[in-house]
């Protein structure tokens, strides 16, 4: 199967999808601090969507049998991601938590996430979060028409695994637009050179996922929040990316220079 590549029309679409993920998702950042419970962060994003005329594409997405139960998704430390808000799951002063926002706005998908403290955190975990944000800039930079998909790959891993971590393995980056999972994938590990090329009119969420030990996850219970085996801390950040000529367009850039972009995007 080919990769899709946009016309005007859906590139325009998409601009429009991404700023409404990326205005949700530096919402929903606002509203981060302790004491607050994952299921009432949810519900906050649920409204968000619903104001801006969107819907989750989260939110009865499905996996085999099963449905995603909420509007967005929160993972709280050893959580990697599709952590399910819950009424049990209070945040707590030095905790890590990943918002993931993915909308559907007339017919498109945005697909956005960051990783944010909780109240004042551990050197240790503030280097886990630049560095994931760094290995997601680094990835960007090498979504060049001309470029292939194993260079993206590999910058993030080379990245990673320089500072020690485990870049995870099975879950990967993706194109994105009238599906939240089109063609291609884009793993966080690769070889350069390899893969796909890169063309103009490619819509793609590049989003590496970084734990502190392991690279190994496994699934809960719940059938969908995904933690690392080791229960070592983990991050996430995603931004979708049109490919152009000029050179990658991050669509998921919050508009507004506001102080919380600065450090949100990294
Ligand atoms: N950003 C995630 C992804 O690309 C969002 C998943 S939504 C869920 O897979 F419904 F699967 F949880
Ligand atoms: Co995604």
């Amino acid at each position: 199967m080919a990769i899709p590549i946009k016309n005007e029309t859906a590139i325009a679409a998409m601009r429009e999808a991404c700023a409404v993920a990326s205005t949700v998702l530096y919402q929903l950042r606002e509203r981060v601090r302790p004491g607050i419970t994952t299921y009432d962060l949810d519900q906050w994003g649920r409204e968000l969507i619903a104001e801006l005329g969107a819907r989750s594409a989260c939110y009865g997405y499905q996996a085999g049998s099963r449905r995603f139960p909420a509007h967005t998704c929160l993972s709280v430390n050893e959580e990697v991601v599709h952590g399910i808000g819950s009424l049990k799951k209070i945040l707590s002063d030095g905790d890590i938590i990943a918002l993931d926002v993915v909308v559907e706005y007339h017919g498109y998908i945005g697909d956005n996430a960051i990783t944010v403290p909780v109240g004042k955190i551990s050197s240790a975990r503030q280097k886990l979060l630049q560095v994931t944000a760094e290995a997601l800039r680094l990835g960007i930079a090498q979504a060049k028409v001309g470029n292939r998909i194993g260079d993206i790959s590999h910058a993030v891993q080379s990245h990673v695994e320089k500072h020690g971590y485990g870049v995870v393995r099975d879950m990967v980056g993706h194109g994105v637009g009238v599906s939240m999972h089109e063609e291609p994938q884009i793993p966080n590990f690769g070889r350069r050179n390899s893969g796909d090329l890169i063309r103009p009119g490619m819509t793609l969420a590049i989003e590496p996922m970084v734990n502190v030990g392991s690279w190994r996850t496994r699934t809960l219970r719940d059938g969908w929040t995904i933690t690392t085996v080791d229960g070592s801390d983990s991050a996430h950040f995603e931004h979708t990316v049109l490919t152009t000529e000029q050179g990658p367009e991050i669509l998921t850039l919050p508009r507004l220079a506001s102080p919380v972009s600065v450090h949100a995007v990294g």
